[in-house]
């Protein structure tokens, strides 16, 4: 088959990452982490002193959109892309709490969308892609032959992200993760632009009670469908 568009989108911490990282290595596609270029925006402005508090004008933060490099490359040791901001690796400190607290707010103002969406559809523009977010099926991406929407029960998806902080190193509590993604959900589907829904063509993906291993093995099987319904058609 010849490579097509993955859309993956769905709420906060449910996956979508490991499961775009995954894909791409078996297709060898290109995997891009549409969340990572919001939090560095969010990280360069807290860097520039222009969010304070956790406030900022929308105003400032356009400005300094024009002053952002983004990159993502591969890192042999941990076998999954890294975030570079202006030629730093700054894949850790993106995934830090007081990024996580701020990103979907700076998500929401017009001007960083568009500037972020010219940017994926210029990476997606040759197929062979699997870009995760909220809005990549909806607007990045409107013809992915496959889109993915992906849920998951709240406290498993706490646990995930608590487990995933606190191997890291970082000190964080239980409630103040769950609360992290209540808020950002709550955010990410009310928000007036480009709100996180489910296409009407996307395939829900509830990965509750599934393991790495058997949902990828699910979107695999996916895959071989499409692809056969695509060779008979
Ligand atoms: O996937 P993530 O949790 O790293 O994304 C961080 C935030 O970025 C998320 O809360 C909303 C925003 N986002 C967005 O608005 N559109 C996307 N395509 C991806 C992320």
């Amino acid at each position: 088959m010849s490579k097509i568009t993955i859309a993956i989108d769905g709420y906060s911490s449910c996956g979508k990452s490991t499961l775009a990282k995954a894909l791409a290595a078996h297709l060898g596609y290109a995997y891009a982490d549409s969340g990572a270029m919001y939090r560095c925006v969010t990280l360069y402005a807290f860097k520039k002193g222009v969010i304070k508090d956790g406030s900022f004008l929308p105003e400032e933060i356009i400005k300094l959109l024009n002053e952002i490099k983004l990159g993502f490359e591969f890192n042999p040791i941990t076998k999954s892309s890294d975030t570079f901001l202006n030629g730093e690796n700054v894949e850790k400190e993106i995934r830090q709490m007081f990024v996580s607290e701020t990103v979907s707010k700076i998500s929401a103002i017009h001007e960083v969308r568009v500037h972020m969406i010219a940017i994926q559809r210029d990476l997606g523009k040759n197929k062979g892609i699997v870009m995760d977010g909220r809005d990549i099926g909806t607007n990045v991406f409107p013809n992915a032959e496959l889109k993915l929407f992906m849920t998951a029960d709240t406290d498993i998806r706490t646990q995930r992200r608590f487990d995933e902080l606190t191997f890291k190193g970082q000190h964080v509590s239980f409630g103040e993760v769950r609360l992290n993604l209540i808020q950002r959900d709550h955010e990410d589907t009310h928000r007036k632009e480009n709100p996180l829904i489910q296409a009407s063509d996307a395939i829900l993906l509830d990965n509750s009670d599934l393991s790495r291993d058997q949902q990828l093995e699910y979107v695999v099987n996916l895959i071989h469908k499409l692809s056969a319904y695509s060779q008979n058609k």
